[in-house]
């Protein structure tokens, strides 16, 4: 059996919590693929019998370009499970996640949630202070993944042993006060409060276009002639990842540039 676990993260929460679903995966003996998704890129995902979708909380609701990316992809009607992490209050991420799949006629097995600690740079405490020991995911989201693995691959084989009526769904709630609040906040959100117009310090910048390369998956960073990073604010989710993850600390912005780098999970970008 092979399932492709199919995220995207910002600044590597959602991408952890998929390698530790991945791992208890593998222990059920299922071979897994942990694949980011990232603007423009083309999965065949022909090839899997189960696909996991994951996504962080990005102002109550899965980032918008995650699920254009999903409502394009050609899942076909597989057997699938969605995942979100948060800083607490996902609101309907599950929901958006499997909504865009919903086209393809994929039977939901299940949908679970962790929490990590929020990856909002100005959140975190100022510079001068001590480098701040962040948990990141607690140990009770990862020691959920476990159980979750066990049931969905139970729920799989029930499945195809046609033990399960073929149209049972396990689908995430929603709220339809949470879709309007979500149309007002991305934007204001995104722009005034947590992330707003990066900019990048060309004294500290060392052409290492790591923000371009790997770091960013909404194809919102290039480079410019001069070789440093531009950025295209409409195409930007505001993940928080090229703020946190320059290695140089060269890209800033007005609420981010008196607070610590969050850069826990740099491994797994
Ligand atoms: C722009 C933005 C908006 C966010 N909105 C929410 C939110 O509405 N609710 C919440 O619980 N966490 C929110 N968070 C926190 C993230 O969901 C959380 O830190 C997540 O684990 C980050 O995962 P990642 O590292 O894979 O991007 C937000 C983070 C960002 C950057």
């Amino acid at each position: 059996m092979k399932a492709a676990l199919l995220y995207f993260t910002g600044t590597g929460v959602t991408a952890k919590y998929a390698s530790e679903l991945g791992k208890q995966f593998e222990n059920l003996h299922v071979s897994v693929d942990l694949l980011r998704i990232k603007r423009g890129k083309k999965i065949d995902f022909s090839i899997y019998d189960i696909i996991g979708i994951g996504a962080p909380a990005y102002s109550i609701r899965a980032p918008r370009m995650v699920t254009r990316f999903l409502r394009k992809a050609k899942l076909e009607k597989k057997p699938l499970f969605v995942f979100c992490t948060s800083g607490g209050m996902p609101g309907n991420t599950l929901w958006n996640l499997f909504k865009a799949t919903k086209r393809t006629g994929g039977i939901c097995l299940g949908y679970t949630s962790a929490i990590g600690s929020t990856n909002l740079r100005s959140w975190m405490p100022p510079k001068n202070e001590l480098k701040s020991n962040l948990s990141g995911l607690n140990n009770y989201d990862l020691s959920n993944a476990q159980k979750f693995a066990k049931t969905i691959i139970t729920r799989f084989e029930n499945l195809s042993s046609n033990l399960m009526q073929q149209n049972k769904n396990w689908i995430p709630s929603y709220s339809i006060g949470i879709v309007f609040w979500s149309l007002f906040f991305t934007w204001s959100w995104q722009m005034l409060f947590t992330v707003g117009i990066k900019r990048v310090d060309k004294s500290k910048c060392n052409h290492c276009r790591l923000c371009a390369s790997k770091i960013c998956s909404s194809g919102a960073i290039s480079m410019n002639k001069n070789n440093t990073p531009s950025f295209n604010e409409l195409l930007c989710v505001g993940c928080n990842g090229c703020v946190n993850l320059c290695p140089q600390d060269a890209i800033w912005t007005f609420q981010t540039r008196n607070h610590q780098q969050y850069d826990l999970y740099e491994t797994y970008l």
